[in-house]
Protein backbone atom coordinates (compact mmCIF):
# COMPACT_ATOMS: atom_id res chain seq x y z
CA UNK A 1 0.00 0.00 0.00
CA UNK A 2 1.17 3.69 -0.44
CA UNK A 3 0.11 5.24 2.47
CA UNK A 4 0.90 9.22 2.95
CA UNK A 5 1.67 10.59 6.71
CA UNK A 6 0.84 14.24 7.44
CA UNK A 7 2.22 15.96 10.04
CA UNK A 8 3.29 18.93 11.69
CA UNK A 9 5.59 17.21 13.17
CA UNK A 10 8.31 14.46 12.80
CA UNK A 11 11.78 13.15 14.66
CA UNK A 12 14.38 13.94 13.64
CA UNK A 13 13.22 17.26 11.50
CA UNK A 14 10.90 18.74 13.73
CA UNK A 15 9.86 17.62 17.62
CA UNK A 16 8.04 18.86 19.93
CA UNK A 17 6.68 16.15 21.73
CA UNK A 18 5.79 12.57 21.30
CA UNK A 19 3.76 13.62 18.17
CA UNK A 20 6.84 14.08 16.52
CA UNK A 21 8.64 10.44 17.72
CA UNK A 22 5.38 8.86 16.24
CA UNK A 23 5.22 10.23 12.98
CA UNK A 24 9.05 9.57 12.67
CA UNK A 25 8.48 6.16 13.59
CA UNK A 26 5.44 4.56 12.38
CA UNK A 27 6.22 5.07 8.69
CA UNK A 28 9.71 3.37 9.23
CA UNK A 29 7.93 0.04 10.94
CA UNK A 30 5.46 -0.02 7.60
CA UNK A 31 8.07 0.37 5.26
CA UNK A 32 9.56 -2.83 6.86
CA UNK A 33 6.53 -4.63 6.41
CA UNK A 34 6.44 -4.28 2.45
CA UNK A 35 4.40 -0.62 2.19
CA UNK A 36 5.36 2.18 0.95
CA UNK A 37 4.89 5.24 3.53
CA UNK A 38 5.74 8.61 3.25
CA UNK A 39 5.66 11.54 5.38
CA UNK A 40 4.81 14.96 3.73
CA UNK A 41 5.67 17.56 6.77
CA UNK A 42 6.14 21.41 6.49
CA UNK A 43 9.25 23.61 5.82
CA UNK A 44 10.46 24.83 8.98
CA UNK A 45 13.76 26.73 9.57
CA UNK A 46 15.68 23.86 10.85
CA UNK A 47 19.01 22.18 11.42
CA UNK A 48 17.72 19.45 9.24
CA UNK A 49 16.81 21.81 6.35
CA UNK A 50 20.67 23.45 6.92
CA UNK A 51 22.00 20.07 6.70
CA UNK A 52 20.76 17.69 4.25
CA UNK A 53 20.05 17.56 0.25
CA UNK A 54 16.78 17.64 -1.63
CA UNK A 55 15.70 17.37 -4.68
CA UNK A 56 12.67 20.20 -5.46
CA UNK A 57 9.59 17.58 -6.58
CA UNK A 58 6.79 20.79 -6.93
CA UNK A 59 7.28 24.22 -7.87
CA UNK A 60 3.92 26.28 -7.78
CA UNK A 61 1.32 28.14 -6.42
CA UNK A 62 -1.38 26.95 -4.24
CA UNK A 63 -4.44 29.10 -3.22
CA UNK A 64 -5.32 30.45 0.39
CA UNK A 65 -8.66 32.38 -0.03
CA UNK A 66 -7.94 35.15 -2.56
CA UNK A 67 -4.08 34.99 -2.13
CA UNK A 68 -1.75 32.99 -4.07
CA UNK A 69 1.24 31.94 -2.42
CA UNK A 70 4.56 29.80 -3.80
CA UNK A 71 5.56 26.61 -3.05
CA UNK A 72 8.06 24.37 -3.41
CA UNK A 73 7.98 20.87 -2.17
CA UNK A 74 11.18 19.39 -1.50
CA UNK A 75 12.50 15.27 -1.52
CA UNK A 76 15.31 14.95 0.91
CA UNK A 77 17.79 13.12 -1.05
CA UNK A 78 19.92 10.33 0.83
CA UNK A 79 16.67 8.54 2.29
CA UNK A 80 18.57 7.61 5.36
CA UNK A 81 14.72 7.55 7.80
CA UNK A 82 13.42 4.85 6.88
CA UNK A 83 10.84 6.72 4.83
CA UNK A 84 10.40 9.42 1.85
CA UNK A 85 10.04 12.66 3.60
CA UNK A 86 8.61 15.16 1.69
CA UNK A 87 8.63 19.10 2.92
CA UNK A 88 6.47 21.45 2.05
CA UNK A 89 8.13 24.91 1.87
CA UNK A 90 6.06 28.33 1.70
CA UNK A 91 8.01 31.56 2.12
CA UNK A 92 6.90 33.56 4.59
CA UNK A 93 4.41 31.48 6.26
CA UNK A 94 6.05 28.07 7.22
CA UNK A 95 10.30 28.60 6.87
CA UNK A 96 10.01 29.66 10.52
CA UNK A 97 12.20 28.34 13.26
CA UNK A 98 9.61 27.24 15.50
CA UNK A 99 6.88 24.23 14.93
CA UNK A 100 3.75 26.05 16.54
CA UNK A 101 3.15 29.56 18.33
CA UNK A 102 2.22 31.86 15.91
CA UNK A 103 0.02 34.47 15.52
CA UNK A 104 -0.93 32.75 11.92
CA UNK A 105 -0.91 29.42 12.52
CA UNK A 106 -4.13 28.54 11.45
CA UNK A 107 -3.31 30.37 7.82
CA UNK A 108 0.17 28.54 7.84
CA UNK A 109 -1.34 24.72 8.57
CA UNK A 110 -4.35 25.36 6.08
CA UNK A 111 -1.94 26.53 3.61
CA UNK A 112 0.55 23.47 4.44
CA UNK A 113 -2.80 21.06 3.85
CA UNK A 114 -3.82 22.86 0.74
CA UNK A 115 -0.14 22.83 -0.83
CA UNK A 116 -0.31 19.11 -0.11
CA UNK A 117 -3.61 17.88 -1.78
CA UNK A 118 -2.38 20.70 -4.45
CA UNK A 119 0.59 18.28 -5.30
CA UNK A 120 -1.01 14.88 -4.77
CA UNK A 121 -4.18 15.84 -7.06
CA UNK A 122 -1.51 16.39 -9.89
CA UNK A 123 0.15 12.61 -9.00
CA UNK A 124 -0.89 10.45 -12.21
CA UNK A 125 -2.52 7.60 -9.84
CA UNK A 126 -3.64 8.30 -6.29
CA UNK A 127 -2.27 6.95 -2.95
CA UNK A 128 -3.93 4.20 -1.26
CA UNK A 129 -4.91 6.16 1.96
CA UNK A 130 -3.91 9.64 3.16
CA UNK A 131 -3.41 9.33 6.81
CA UNK A 132 -3.75 13.03 9.18
CA UNK A 133 -2.47 12.93 12.48
CA UNK A 134 -3.80 15.85 14.77
CA UNK A 135 -6.00 19.52 13.93
CA UNK A 136 -3.04 20.79 11.86
CA UNK A 137 -3.89 18.17 8.88
CA UNK A 138 -7.69 18.27 9.96
CA UNK A 139 -9.11 19.92 7.30
CA UNK A 140 -7.81 17.53 4.68
CA UNK A 141 -10.18 14.86 4.78
CA UNK A 142 -13.04 17.73 4.20
CA UNK A 143 -11.10 19.07 1.36
CA UNK A 144 -10.59 15.61 -0.05
CA UNK A 145 -14.11 15.08 0.65
CA UNK A 146 -15.66 18.27 -0.88
CA UNK A 147 -13.30 21.36 -2.69
CA UNK A 148 -13.68 21.06 -6.47
CA UNK A 149 -10.27 21.11 -7.07
CA UNK A 150 -9.57 17.97 -5.09
CA UNK A 151 -12.37 15.90 -6.22
CA UNK A 152 -9.72 13.21 -8.14
CA UNK A 153 -8.98 12.77 -4.47
CA UNK A 154 -12.66 12.16 -3.14
CA UNK A 155 -12.23 8.22 -3.27
CA UNK A 156 -9.14 8.27 -1.49
CA UNK A 157 -9.60 6.63 2.09
CA UNK A 158 -8.30 9.21 4.85
CA UNK A 159 -7.74 8.45 8.27
CA UNK A 160 -7.58 10.96 11.28
CA UNK A 161 -5.36 9.81 14.42
CA UNK A 162 -6.13 11.83 17.17
CA UNK A 163 -3.06 12.29 19.31
CA UNK A 164 -4.67 14.74 21.86
CA UNK A 165 -8.23 15.92 21.66
CA UNK A 166 -7.59 18.81 23.92
CA UNK A 167 -5.99 20.71 20.74
CA UNK A 168 -8.25 21.63 17.98
CA UNK A 169 -6.91 24.56 15.45
CA UNK A 170 -10.49 26.45 16.08
CA UNK A 171 -11.40 29.74 14.17
CA UNK A 172 -13.91 31.94 13.37
CA UNK A 173 -16.65 31.59 9.86
CA UNK A 174 -15.30 34.96 9.16
CA UNK A 175 -11.77 33.05 7.78
CA UNK A 176 -14.06 30.66 5.46
CA UNK A 177 -12.31 32.24 2.11
CA UNK A 178 -9.19 30.28 2.71
CA UNK A 179 -10.81 26.83 2.66
CA UNK A 180 -11.06 26.29 -1.31
CA UNK A 181 -14.32 26.49 -2.77
CA UNK A 182 -16.84 23.49 -2.10
CA UNK A 183 -20.92 23.31 -1.95
CA UNK A 184 -21.90 25.38 0.74
CA UNK A 185 -24.03 23.30 2.08
CA UNK A 186 -21.56 20.87 3.06
CA UNK A 187 -20.65 23.87 5.56
CA UNK A 188 -21.77 21.64 8.20
CA UNK A 189 -18.78 19.32 7.91
CA UNK A 190 -16.02 21.99 8.98
CA UNK A 191 -18.57 23.44 12.14
CA UNK A 192 -18.49 22.29 15.38
CA UNK A 193 -20.28 24.83 18.25
CA UNK A 194 -20.56 27.79 16.09
CA UNK A 195 -16.56 27.80 14.82
CA UNK A 196 -14.68 25.98 11.98
CA UNK A 197 -13.40 23.36 13.81
CA UNK A 198 -10.28 20.97 12.26
CA UNK A 199 -10.62 18.57 14.39
CA UNK A 200 -14.02 18.45 14.47
CA UNK A 201 -14.75 18.44 10.56
CA UNK A 202 -11.70 15.23 10.52
CA UNK A 203 -14.19 13.26 13.29
CA UNK A 204 -16.66 13.69 10.98
CA UNK A 205 -14.80 13.08 7.50
CA UNK A 206 -12.36 10.85 7.97
CA UNK A 207 -12.97 7.22 6.66
CA UNK A 208 -11.42 5.83 10.07
CA UNK A 209 -10.47 7.78 13.38
CA UNK A 210 -8.12 6.27 16.18
CA UNK A 211 -6.55 7.54 19.67
CA UNK A 212 -3.02 6.54 20.10
CA UNK A 213 -4.50 4.21 23.38
CA UNK A 214 -7.39 2.11 23.45
CA UNK A 215 -8.16 3.69 27.12
CA UNK A 216 -7.84 7.34 25.94
CA UNK A 217 -10.49 6.10 23.38
CA UNK A 218 -13.03 5.28 26.08
CA UNK A 219 -12.41 8.28 28.00
CA UNK A 220 -12.65 10.91 25.26
CA UNK A 221 -16.58 10.38 25.06
CA UNK A 222 -16.23 11.84 28.21
CA UNK A 223 -13.81 14.25 29.07
CA UNK A 224 -12.48 15.94 25.34
CA UNK A 225 -12.55 19.28 25.56
CA UNK A 226 -16.28 19.58 24.10
CA UNK A 227 -16.18 16.82 21.70
CA UNK A 228 -17.13 14.44 24.01
CA UNK A 229 -20.98 13.62 22.22
CA UNK A 230 -19.47 14.13 18.39
CA UNK A 231 -16.87 11.25 19.45
CA UNK A 232 -19.33 8.96 21.03
CA UNK A 233 -21.41 9.58 17.50
CA UNK A 234 -18.54 8.50 15.72
CA UNK A 235 -17.45 5.55 18.27
CA UNK A 236 -18.47 2.64 15.38
CA UNK A 237 -15.58 4.34 12.89
CA UNK A 238 -13.37 4.73 15.71
CA UNK A 239 -10.18 2.06 17.06
CA UNK A 240 -7.80 2.92 19.80
CA UNK A 241 -4.69 1.99 18.73
CA UNK A 242 -1.58 1.67 21.61
CA UNK A 243 1.67 3.66 20.11
CA UNK A 244 4.50 1.80 19.92
CA UNK A 245 8.74 2.85 20.72
CA UNK A 246 11.06 2.87 18.22
CA UNK A 247 14.04 0.38 19.38
CA UNK A 248 16.46 1.50 16.97
CA UNK A 249 16.45 5.34 18.40
CA UNK A 250 16.12 4.26 21.76
CA UNK A 251 18.42 1.35 22.71
CA UNK A 252 20.45 1.27 25.75
CA UNK A 253 22.65 -1.14 24.04
CA UNK A 254 23.40 1.27 21.01
CA UNK A 255 22.46 4.60 21.87
CA UNK A 256 25.16 7.41 21.34
CA UNK A 257 24.43 9.73 23.55
CA UNK A 258 24.64 7.25 26.38
CA UNK A 259 28.27 8.15 28.86
CA UNK A 260 27.59 3.83 29.15
CA UNK A 261 25.82 1.71 26.76
CA UNK A 262 24.61 -1.38 28.55
CA UNK A 263 22.53 -4.64 28.02
CA UNK A 264 19.25 -6.75 30.00
CA UNK A 265 22.62 -8.49 31.81
CA UNK A 266 24.54 -5.73 32.22
CA UNK A 267 21.42 -3.25 33.55
CA UNK A 268 22.85 -2.76 36.89
CA UNK A 269 26.59 -1.46 35.80
CA UNK A 270 25.31 0.26 32.87
CA UNK A 271 22.98 2.32 35.02
CA UNK A 272 25.02 2.89 37.80
CA UNK A 273 27.92 4.48 35.19
CA UNK A 274 24.76 6.58 33.49
CA UNK A 275 23.39 8.01 36.88
CA UNK A 276 26.96 8.53 37.98
CA UNK A 277 27.23 11.06 34.69
CA UNK A 278 24.34 12.61 35.45
CA UNK A 279 24.81 13.61 39.17
CA UNK A 280 28.02 15.11 38.79
CA UNK A 281 26.70 17.12 36.04
CA UNK A 282 23.90 18.26 38.14
CA UNK A 283 25.58 17.86 41.38
CA UNK A 284 23.60 15.21 42.88
CA UNK A 285 24.17 12.01 45.21
CA UNK A 286 24.51 8.88 42.92
CA UNK A 287 23.76 6.70 46.14
CA UNK A 288 20.28 8.38 46.51
CA UNK A 289 16.94 7.24 44.54
CA UNK A 290 16.70 9.35 41.92
CA UNK A 291 13.54 10.76 40.69
CA UNK A 292 13.12 12.55 37.54
CA UNK A 293 10.38 14.29 35.67
CA UNK A 294 10.56 15.06 31.81
CA UNK A 295 8.04 16.87 29.40
CA UNK A 296 6.24 19.97 28.98
CA UNK A 297 5.44 22.07 31.98
CA UNK A 298 1.53 21.73 30.96
CA UNK A 299 -1.90 21.08 33.06
CA UNK A 300 -2.55 18.46 31.45
CA UNK A 301 0.96 16.67 32.94
CA UNK A 302 0.06 17.68 36.22
CA UNK A 303 3.31 19.89 35.85
CA UNK A 304 1.63 22.83 38.21
CA UNK A 305 1.73 20.32 41.37
CA UNK A 306 5.08 19.45 40.67
CA UNK A 307 6.69 21.86 42.91
CA UNK A 308 4.37 20.79 45.80
CA UNK A 309 5.46 16.88 45.36
CA UNK A 310 9.27 17.39 45.30
CA UNK A 311 9.38 20.32 48.11
CA UNK A 312 7.37 17.60 50.14
CA UNK A 313 9.80 14.56 48.89
CA UNK A 314 12.68 16.23 49.62
CA UNK A 315 11.53 17.68 53.00
CA UNK A 316 10.44 14.35 54.52
CA UNK A 317 13.30 12.30 52.78
CA UNK A 318 15.72 14.91 54.89
CA UNK A 319 18.31 14.84 52.04
CA UNK A 320 17.82 10.98 51.36
CA UNK A 321 16.14 11.61 47.56
CA UNK A 322 17.33 13.06 44.46
CA UNK A 323 15.57 15.13 42.07
CA UNK A 324 15.57 15.88 38.36
CA UNK A 325 13.70 18.14 36.08
CA UNK A 326 13.80 18.46 32.33
CA UNK A 327 11.34 20.16 31.05
CA UNK A 328 9.62 23.54 29.84
CA UNK A 329 6.45 25.39 29.50
CA UNK A 330 4.48 27.16 31.96
CA UNK A 331 6.81 30.23 32.87
CA UNK A 332 5.17 30.23 36.38
CA UNK A 333 6.09 26.49 37.17
CA UNK A 334 9.08 26.83 35.22
CA UNK A 335 10.12 29.71 37.61
CA UNK A 336 8.75 27.75 41.23
CA UNK A 337 11.04 24.65 39.60
CA UNK A 338 14.29 26.67 39.38
CA UNK A 339 13.80 28.18 42.77
CA UNK A 340 13.72 24.92 44.52
CA UNK A 341 17.10 24.87 43.14
CA UNK A 342 18.29 27.02 45.90
CA UNK A 343 16.29 25.26 48.73
CA UNK A 344 17.70 21.95 48.13
CA UNK A 345 20.95 21.89 46.58
CA UNK A 346 22.60 18.99 46.19
CA UNK A 347 19.51 17.04 46.10
CA UNK A 348 17.71 18.58 43.48
CA UNK A 349 18.57 20.27 40.15
CA UNK A 350 16.27 21.25 36.63
CA UNK A 351 17.11 22.14 33.56
CA UNK A 352 14.48 24.59 31.57
CA UNK A 353 14.56 23.99 28.52
CA UNK A 354 14.81 20.84 25.60
CA UNK A 355 17.11 18.91 25.06
CA UNK A 356 17.00 15.24 23.09
CA UNK A 357 20.48 13.94 24.48
CA UNK A 358 20.08 15.31 28.02
CA UNK A 359 16.26 13.24 28.05
CA UNK A 360 18.14 10.16 27.13
CA UNK A 361 20.82 10.13 29.72
CA UNK A 362 17.81 10.74 32.35
CA UNK A 363 16.15 7.96 30.99
CA UNK A 364 19.26 5.77 31.73
CA UNK A 365 20.47 7.57 34.81
CA UNK A 366 17.21 7.84 36.41
CA UNK A 367 15.77 5.18 38.86
CA UNK A 368 12.39 6.37 38.56
CA UNK A 369 10.03 8.19 36.18
CA UNK A 370 7.53 10.74 37.33
CA UNK A 371 4.24 10.66 35.34
CA UNK A 372 1.42 12.47 37.33
CA UNK A 373 -0.65 13.53 33.89
CA UNK A 374 -3.78 14.66 34.05
CA UNK A 375 -4.59 13.59 30.94
CA UNK A 376 -1.91 11.45 28.55
CA UNK A 377 -3.46 10.14 25.22
CA UNK A 378 -0.85 7.37 25.24
CA UNK A 379 2.37 8.81 26.70
CA UNK A 380 5.77 7.32 25.32
CA UNK A 381 8.09 8.50 28.48
CA UNK A 382 6.77 5.80 30.21
CA UNK A 383 7.85 3.20 27.35
CA UNK A 384 10.86 4.85 26.99
CA UNK A 385 11.72 4.53 30.64
CA UNK A 386 11.04 0.94 30.49
CA UNK A 387 13.02 0.44 27.87
CA UNK A 388 16.06 2.01 29.51
CA UNK A 389 14.85 -0.42 33.03
CA UNK A 390 13.82 3.25 34.87
CA UNK A 391 10.75 2.50 37.09
CA UNK A 392 7.64 4.40 36.08
CA UNK A 393 5.57 6.13 38.57
CA UNK A 394 2.43 7.20 36.55
CA UNK A 395 -0.92 8.19 36.94
CA UNK A 396 -3.77 5.05 35.65
CA UNK A 397 -5.36 7.81 33.29
CA UNK A 398 -5.03 6.96 28.92
CA UNK A 399 -2.14 5.54 27.78
CA UNK A 400 -0.65 4.90 30.88
CA UNK A 401 -3.13 2.97 32.51
CA UNK A 402 -2.50 0.70 29.43
CA UNK A 403 1.12 -0.07 29.42
CA UNK A 404 2.41 0.30 33.29
CA UNK A 405 1.05 -2.58 35.83
CA UNK A 406 1.65 -1.65 39.40
CA UNK A 407 4.09 -3.85 41.52
CA UNK A 408 1.47 -4.57 44.50
CA UNK A 409 -0.47 -6.66 40.66
CA UNK A 410 2.42 -8.37 40.33
CA UNK A 411 3.78 -5.66 37.76
CA UNK A 412 6.77 -3.48 37.26
CA UNK A 413 5.68 0.46 37.83
CA UNK A 414 3.79 2.32 40.84
CA UNK A 415 0.53 3.44 39.59
CA UNK A 416 -1.66 6.09 41.75
CA UNK A 417 -5.44 6.95 41.22
CA UNK A 418 -5.25 10.85 41.05
CA UNK A 419 -2.91 13.61 39.93
CA UNK A 420 -2.55 15.07 43.19
CA UNK A 421 0.21 16.17 45.88
CA UNK A 422 -0.84 13.41 48.45
CA UNK A 423 -1.62 10.61 45.75
CA UNK A 424 1.81 11.23 43.71
CA UNK A 425 3.56 11.59 47.77
CA UNK A 426 2.26 8.30 48.42
CA UNK A 427 4.07 6.91 45.41
CA UNK A 428 6.97 8.27 46.13
CA UNK A 429 7.25 6.59 49.03
CA UNK A 430 6.43 3.09 48.13
CA UNK A 431 9.17 3.83 45.73
CA UNK A 432 11.75 4.94 47.93
CA UNK A 433 11.23 1.25 49.68
CA UNK A 434 11.19 -0.77 46.33
CA UNK A 435 14.54 1.19 46.05
CA UNK A 436 15.71 -0.35 49.22
CA UNK A 437 14.20 -3.97 48.01
CA UNK A 438 17.57 -4.05 46.23
CA UNK A 439 16.43 -8.04 44.97
CA UNK A 440 13.29 -6.86 43.61
CA UNK A 441 14.21 -4.22 41.91
CA UNK A 442 16.89 -5.70 40.04
CA UNK A 443 14.11 -8.17 39.06
CA UNK A 444 11.73 -5.91 38.04
CA UNK A 445 14.64 -3.85 36.31
CA UNK A 446 15.52 -6.61 34.07
CA UNK A 447 11.47 -7.75 33.56
CA UNK A 448 10.85 -3.73 32.21
CA UNK A 449 13.59 -3.90 29.49
CA UNK A 450 12.70 -7.15 27.94
CA UNK A 451 9.06 -5.96 27.41
CA UNK A 452 8.19 -5.09 23.83
CA UNK A 453 6.71 -2.26 23.06
CA UNK A 454 8.02 -1.85 19.32
CA UNK A 455 6.27 -0.33 16.53
CA UNK A 456 6.21 -4.29 14.80
CA UNK A 457 2.74 -4.60 16.13
CA UNK A 458 0.99 -1.40 15.98
CA UNK A 459 2.18 -0.93 12.66
CA UNK A 460 0.53 -4.01 11.16
CA UNK A 461 -2.65 -3.29 13.01
CA UNK A 462 -2.97 0.47 10.88
CA UNK A 463 -2.25 -1.69 8.21
CA UNK A 464 -5.11 -3.73 8.99
CA UNK A 465 -7.38 -0.74 9.41
CA UNK A 466 -6.46 0.78 6.15
CA UNK A 467 -7.93 -2.20 4.71
CA UNK A 468 -10.92 -2.96 6.46
P1 LIG B 1 3.64 14.72 24.77
O1 LIG B 1 3.66 14.42 23.33
O2 LIG B 1 2.26 14.91 25.30
O3 LIG B 1 4.52 15.83 25.15
P2 LIG B 1 4.81 12.05 25.09
O4 LIG B 1 5.11 11.25 26.33
O5 LIG B 1 4.04 11.37 24.05
O6 LIG B 1 4.17 13.43 25.55
O7 LIG B 1 6.18 12.43 24.37
C1 LIG B 1 7.06 13.38 24.84
C2 LIG B 1 8.34 13.29 24.01
O8 LIG B 1 9.00 14.53 24.11
C3 LIG B 1 9.30 12.25 24.51
O9 LIG B 1 10.14 11.85 23.45
C4 LIG B 1 10.12 13.05 25.55
O10 LIG B 1 11.37 12.46 25.81
C5 LIG B 1 10.24 14.36 24.82
N1 LIG B 1 10.44 15.55 25.66
C6 LIG B 1 9.50 16.24 26.33
N2 LIG B 1 10.04 17.32 26.93
C7 LIG B 1 11.35 17.30 26.62
C8 LIG B 1 12.45 18.15 26.94
N3 LIG B 1 12.30 19.23 27.69
N4 LIG B 1 13.66 17.84 26.44
C9 LIG B 1 13.82 16.73 25.66
N5 LIG B 1 12.84 15.89 25.33
C10 LIG B 1 11.61 16.17 25.79
C1 LIG C 1 0.29 13.60 22.30
C2 LIG C 1 -0.12 13.06 23.65
C3 LIG C 1 0.77 11.95 24.17
C4 LIG C 1 1.08 10.95 23.06
C5 LIG C 1 1.65 11.67 21.88
C6 LIG C 1 1.99 10.73 20.73
O1 LIG C 1 1.23 14.60 22.38
O2 LIG C 1 -0.19 14.10 24.61
O3 LIG C 1 0.15 11.30 25.25
O4 LIG C 1 1.98 9.98 23.53
O5 LIG C 1 0.73 12.60 21.38
O6 LIG C 1 0.87 10.04 20.26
Amino acid sequence: MEIIHLSAECYPIAKVGGLGDVVGALPKYQNKLGHVAKVVMPAYQTKFMQENEFEVVYDGWGKLGFHNFPVRIFREKTNKLGFDLYLVHISGLLDRPNVYGYDDDTERFLAYQIAVLDWITQWEHRPDVVHCHDHHTGLVPFMMAYCHQFKKLSTVPTILTIHNAQYQGQFGWDKLHYVPPFDLWKSGQLDWRGSINPLASAIKCAWRVTTVSPSYLEEISFKANGLEDLLAQERAKSAGILNGIDNEVWDPQNDPMLEKKYAIRTVENGKKANKEALCRVFNLDPLKPLFTFIGRLVGEKGADLLPDIFYNALLQANGGVNVLVLGSGDPQVEGRLMQLKEAFPGNYNAYIGYNEQLSHQIYAGADFLLMPSRVEPCGLNQMYALRYGTVPIVRRVGGLKDTVIDIGDGGFGICHDQTSVWDVGHAIGRAYELYYDEKHLKEIRKYMMQLDHSWDRAAQQYIDLYQI
